[in-house]
């Protein structure tokens, strides 16, 4: 799975982090680093991330 995270909405909130560790990282306040191409046993992990990022800046692409 690709997903997309709109930067110019994320606003540092973390949950992606707390939820899906192995795919987001958060480097200093708003500098989010993330995987764009999600390993097949994260995507569950991603998909809650998604759900409860509290601005909706994770957006998922199907393969
Ligand atoms: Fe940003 Fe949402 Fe994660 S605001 S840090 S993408 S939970």
């Amino acid at each position: 799975m690709q997903i997309v995270v709109d930067l110019t909405r994320c606003q540092g909130y973390a949950q992606c982090v707390f939820l899906a560790p192995e795919v987001f990282q958060l480097h200093g306040e708003e500098a989010l680093l993330y995987d764009p191409a999600v390993p097949d046993d994260q995507v569950e992990r991603v998909r809650e991330a998604a759900v409860a990022c509290p601005v909706q800046a994770i957006l998922l692409g199907e393969e």
